[in-house]
C-alpha cells in the first residue's frame, strides 16, 4: 500500500490558506495519501479540515478563502489554485460535509449531477455501478432524495461523489448526526470503495469509526498536523482520544 516510489494521490506540501486578510485557517500543513490507501484526517470543530477539503478541490475562492503558501499534487500533477472543476476532471472528488443533496430531485438525478464531467455511456455505467453497490438507492432510485432518511442522503452523497469515476474520494464528516448504525454502514460503504482502488482521504470527529477503516492518520489542531501514525498507533494514542474528547472515550473502550 506504502509505495512512495509511485505518484501519490494526494501530496500536500507545506500548505498554508487564509480567508480574507486576518484569518489563518492552515499553517505549512503537509499531508500525504498514497494510492490505494485510506487515510484519516481528525481534529475537532474549527481545526481546518473541510478548509483542507476544499484547497484540495478548489473550492476556496467560493468561500474568500486563499492558497498563501504551499503545494498541492495529486498523482503527479501539480494541482495547487486549480478550478473545481479541473480538479474533479483530474479525478479528484469531494463528497461535501452536510450532504448538500438536491431534496426535489430524484435518486438518479442526484446521482447524474455528480457526472458532469464523465461522457454519456460511461455515466450510465457509472450510474448502474453505484446502484449497484448501494442497494438502498437502487430501490429509491425514482424516489425524490429529500424524503430519505439521514443515512441514506448520506449514502446518496457518497455515491454522487463516485459517479466522476474518481481516483481519489475525500470525505468530509462522513457520519456527522449519524445512528452508530448508520455510522457502521457508512464504514462499509468506505471499505467497498477501497475495494474498487479508489483511495480515500476521510476527515473525521469519530475516531473509532475513522481508525477502523484508515491505513494511517493525521490529527489537525488550529490549522497544523500535531501527530501522525498508522492506525494501530492513533487507536494507541490516549492523548489523541484525549484530544477528541468524547469520541475519544469511547474509542477507547
Ligand atoms: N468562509 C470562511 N470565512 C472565514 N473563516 C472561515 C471560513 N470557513 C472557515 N473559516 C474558519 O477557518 C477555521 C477552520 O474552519 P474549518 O476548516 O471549517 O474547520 P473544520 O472543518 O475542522 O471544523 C475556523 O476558525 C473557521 O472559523
Ligand atoms: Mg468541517
Amino acid at each position: 500500500m506504502n509505495d512512495h516510489a509511485a505518484p501519490a494521490a494526494l501530496d500536500v506540501d507545506g500548505l498554508s490558506v487564509r480567508y480574507g486578510r486576518s484569518i489563518t485557517a492552515l499553517t505549512n500543513l503537509s499531508l500525504r495519501v498514497s494510492a490505494g490507501e485510506v487515510v484519516t484526517l481528525m481534529g475537532l470543530n474549527g481545526a481546518g479540515k473541510s478548509t483542507l477539503s476544499r484547497a484540495v478541490t478548489g473550492l476556496l475562492p467560493g468561500q474568500g478563502g486563499a492558497v498563501t503558501g504551499g503545494r498541492i499534487a495529486s498523482f503527479g500533477t501539480e494541482i495547487t489554485r486549480r478550478s473545481s472543476r479541473a480538479i474533479v476532471r483530474h479525478g479528484v472528488a469531494q463528497a461535501l460535509e452536510g450532504r448538500r443533496i438536491f431534496g426535489a430531485m430524484s435518486v438518479v438525478e442526484n446521482l447524474d449531477m455528480g457526472a458532469a464531467t464523465v461522457r454519456r455511456p460511461q455515466l450510465r455505467e457509472n450510474r448502474e455501478r453505484m446502484l449497484e453497490l448501494f442497494p438502498r438507492l437502487a430501490e429509491r432510485r425514482d424516489q425524490a432524495a429529500g424524503l430519505l432518511s439521514g443515512g441514506e442522503q448520506q449514502m446518496l452523497a457518497v455515491a454522487r461523489a463516485m459517479m466522476s469515476s474518481p481516483r481519489l474520494l475525500i470525505l468530509d464528516e462522513p457520519t456527522l448526526g449519524l445512528s452508530p448504525k448508520l455510522v457502521t454502514f457508512v464504514r462499509d460503504t468506505i471499505r467497498a470503495i477501497r475495494e474498487t482502488g479508489t483511495s480515500v482521504l476521510l476527515i473525521e470527529q469519530n475516531a473509532t469509526m475513522a481508525l477502523s477503516v484508515a491505513d494511517r492518520g493525521y490529527v489537525i489542531e488550529h490549522g497544523r498536523i500535531v501527530h501522525e501514525d498508522d492506525a494501530d498507533g492513533l487507536r494507541a494514542d490516549e492523548g489523541l482520544h484525549r484530544l477528541l474528547l468524547g469520541l475519544g472515550a469511547e474509542a477507547a473502550a
